[in-house]
């Protein structure tokens, strides 16, 4: 597409919800652009990168938990079109995730958990102490049992974000690397944005794909402007030197004293552990408390986590929505659609979301997975009916 032309679709962040909705929408035959001053940055610089639908699985989101595994299930496919057409790895793994408990508390947590995967028809089982350590024999001797789900998997966000750019370079999605001010509204229809320079992009249709600040752009008349929130998550990174490898080969997550703690190890040997979860506003200060729970908390799951290099502490915020759920397809105003509100499930739902907003675009509609996340579930009434 030329950059002059007008597009039929601006998506408004390049982070990996921005990207992959303008990606599919330009397969579709749509011409496309983004605008973000950093396309490929956003959360997914930070997200451990956890396909963790089973072990994220929590009484009241069944629903949820029914895109959650429809996206999981795309991901072999997604991620192998996405290495063929770019040539680059994205660290998908698919090993498995262990959950464990480390006292009678977690362990009836773990059960409470178990028993709703089992309700809902999910493959997981309920392992000893014993069991758990001989497939991770880096965790704690006190380790009390434990959830074992192998169709939980991992892929690196970063890898992602940077493979999610190169498709978009090929397909001609144009990239403006300008911040998005206000959106611009003619009579009842959105008709692009003007960015920070006074840049004026024109679109036929606009995807507000912000995370977090999604619920703050100017311009957006209030009835559909989304209702989410940041939700700060500090994450560190270490790595496993070659002597200590294999350090663990799956994820590795637990609740301790009520805060969850999870381990991602990488091939490349990174090890990610995660996460806070703060209500704190846009703040994305790395403290040396958030550090320290996480840290205290890992070390006991994993005793000898405590020798590895630190290589970086970060924290990002999560786009969290009054129900955990996306907001996905058109909302009231003609030619506004959201893909936001992704909270903890950002990277797990990019392969569903590119093609739900893509099908949105060109029909005008949602396919029948994606209708209970339609944006008006949260509009005022008057405008909702
Ligand atoms: N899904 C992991 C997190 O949001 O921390």
């Amino acid at each position: 597409m030329s950059p002059t032309r007008t597009p039929d679709v601006l998506v408004i962040g390049g982070g990996i919800i921005g990207l992959v909705t303008a990606w599919r929408a330009a397969q579709r035959g749509l011409a496309a652009a983004v605008v973000d001053p950093d396309p490929g940055g956003g959360a997914a610089q930070v997200a451990a990168g956890m396909l963790a639908a089973v072990t994220e699985l929590h009484h009241g989101e069944q629903t949820l938990l029914g895109l959650n595994l429809a996206s999981a299930r795309r991901y072999p496919g997604f991620a192998a079109e996405l290495t063929d057409l770019t040539g680059q790895d994205l660290g998908y793994r698919r090993c498995g995730t262990l959950a464990v408990a480390l006292d009678s508390d977690d362990r009836a947590e773990l059960r409470e958990l178990h028993a709703l995967q089992r309700q809902s028809g999910l493959d997981s089982q309920w392992l000893s102490g014993r069991d758990c350590r001989r497939l991770e024999p880096m965790l704690a001797p006190g380790v009390r049992g434990g959830l074992r789900v192998d169709g939980d998997h991992q892929i690196d966000p970063r890898r992602l974000a940077a493979a999610l750019l190169a498709a978009c370079g090929r397909a001609g999605v144009v990239l403006h690397r300008e911040r998005a001010e206000r959106l611009t509204v003619a009579g009842d229809r959105a008709t692009g944005v003007v960015t920070r320079s006074g840049a004026v992009l024109g679109a036929g249709q606009v995807v507000l794909a912000a995370g977090s600040w999604s619920g703050r752009l100017a311009g957006v008349p209030d009835d559909v402007l989304p209702p989410v929130r940041p939700v700060k998550g500090q994450v560190l990174r270490l790595s496993v030197p070659q002597r200590y490898a294999p350090f663990l080969s799956r994820t590795v997550r637990a609740v301790v004293r009520g805060s969850q703690v999870y381990l991602v190890p990488r091939e490349n040997g990174e090890l990610v552990v995660g996460a806070t979860s703060e209500e704190l506003g846009w703040d994305t200060t790395v403290t040396a408390g958030g550090v320290y729970e996480l840290l205290r908390d890992a070390h006991e799951l994993v005793p000898g986590l405590t020798e590895l290099p630190l290589t970086e502490t970060r924290a990002g915020l999560r786009p969290g929505s009054p129900d955990n759920a996306p907001l996905l397809g058109p909302t009231a105003l003609d030619g506004l659609l959201l893909a936001t509100g992704h909270h903890r499930n950002g990277v797990l739902l990019t392969p569903v979301t590119g093609e739900v907003l893509a099908h949105a675009l060109v029909t005008g509609g949602l396919p029948e997975e994606a209708r209970a996340f339609s944006p008006r579930r949260f509009a005022p009434v008057e405008r909702a009916a």
